[in-house]
């Protein structure tokens, strides 16, 4: 494995000691590791120690480093956080995102995998507010390694006991390599609504904000694919990390692909195609009409993009396609699906049910993705995050 950039966060427990054994594994396996330790941490073990091991500076203080805005330069180099031991208060203020210290600074401005080892008494850990606080971490993609149940500082023992540094070691690299398992794959994922103009004021639309499409290009991103976004009139902001091209109209949705498909090995049409576009665009903004109470509007099919690119398609690239459905029931939303992937002949299908309260802005999601025969492969709830990862762990399953 190359060598990694690798941020070991320290916060103040007695388990801090053991954090000593666990970058010193890191830095021997040839990693550049950076200790970020809480001024608790250091009341647990000296920082010439973490310094020495380490071989690099120990991070402490916010207003360190402040030229070279160090707050969050450490947070964005690193390939890996691990926080070991996190106490309740670690916890609990990862869970809520706060940038107090250095160490929740660099946690908030990272992208890479975070990884938590909780070391706490059992009282602490069963305790509701660090179970709802594990429960929000785990939710957005934070991987928990222990506690195991031992013994503990004083004369107590049951669950709450930092796992051991090798664990801790093991689980940080095993995140790292399942993590960028789309190194070298190349990724065209299209995000957003086409708007189809009338006349210069107005356009026929559709209510997708872009958000799943935008956490499917981030997710493949993070794991190491080379990533293109066709962003069409989206409401969030581009993703970092990502070759984002902007389009308005289906045809420029289309153009746009058919540029970029061919060196994909997997293309996810998340984006809400307008089936149809109006005949003619006025030149100038339409007038309203004193001569009748209705204005009718004629319009003429949009080529179907994904159909295109599924018969085009080499046997060895991945088309998804995305179906968004109104359907309430689920069996019926499985049937609409199927015939849809039928029709369209892409690889895969995400089914998701929309409707005036659900899919569109929401951050979360809930998908059924079926394969080219109308099986089910499996299906995601959760953060858009999570579902876009589920989608491509199904989807390069397969391949
Ligand atoms: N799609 C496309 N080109 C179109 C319409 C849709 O490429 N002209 C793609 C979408 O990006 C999506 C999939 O086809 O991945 C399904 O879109 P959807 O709107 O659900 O399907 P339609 O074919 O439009 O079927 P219907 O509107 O009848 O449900």
């Amino acid at each position: 494995m190359a060598a990694l950039n690798i941020v070991v966060g320290i916060s103040g427990g007695i388990a801090a000691y053991k954090a000593v054994s666990v970058v010193r594994e890191l830095v021997l396996a040839g990693h550049d590791v950076h200790v970020v330790a809480t001024s608790n941490a250091l009341k647990f073990v000296g920082l010439p120690t973490l310094e020495a091991i380490s071989r690099n500076p120990v991070h402490t203080d916010l207003y360190e480093g402040v030229d070279e805005v160090r707050h969050v330069s450490v947070g964005q180099a690193a390939d890996v956080i691990v926080v070991a031991p996190a106490t309740a208060n670690t916890i609990a203020k990862i869970a809520t995102g706060q940038a107090s210290d250095f160490l929740g600074n660099t946690i908030l401005a990272t992208r890479a995998p975070v990884i938590v080892a909780p070391a706490m008494h059992t009282e602490m850990w069963q305790n509701p507010a660090t179970v709802a606080n594990i429960e929000t971490l785990r939710s957005r993609g934070i991987r928990i390694v222990g506690p195991e149940s031992g013994q503990l500082t004083g004369s107590d023992s049951g669950p709450g006991r930092m796992s051991e540094p090798s664990d801790i070691v093991a689980a940080v690299l095993e995140t790292v390599v399942s993590s960028r398992d789309l190194v070298g794959r190349s990724v065209l994922v299209t995000a957003g609504g086409t708007r189809e103009p009338l006349d210069p004021v107005r356009f026929i639309g559709n209510r997708s904000s872009g958000k799943q499409g935008v956490a499917l290009a981030t997710a493949a991103a993070a794991r190491g694919a080379d990533v293109t976004l066709i962003a069409a009139n989206l409401e969030v902001p581009l993703p970092a990390g990502v070759r984002c091209i902007q389009v308005s109209t289906t045809l420029e949705l289309q153009s746009a692909v058919q540029a970029a498909a061919k060196s994909a090995d997997a293309i996810v049409m998340a984006a809400a195609v307008a089936d149809y576009r109006p005949a003619e665009t006025a030149q100038s903004k339409i007038k309203k009409r004193s001569d009748s109470s209705t204005l009718e509007l004629r319009l003429e099919e949009n080529p179907d993009i994904l159909r295109g690119l599924a018969a085009e398609s080499p046997e060895s690239q991945i088309v998804v396609g995305f179906a968004a459905e109104t359907e309430p029931q689920d069996a019926a939303l499985l049937e609409l699906g199927r015939a849809k992937i039928a029709r369209k002949g892409c690889d895969f299908l995400v089914i998701n049910r929309v409707g005036w309260t659900e899919g569109f802005a929401s951050d979360r999601n809930t998908v059924i993705v079926i394969d080219k025969v109308g099986d089910r492969v499996g299906e995601a709830s959760g953060s858009k995050l999570s579902v876009a990862h589920r989608i491509l762990d199904l989807v390069f399953a397969a391949r």
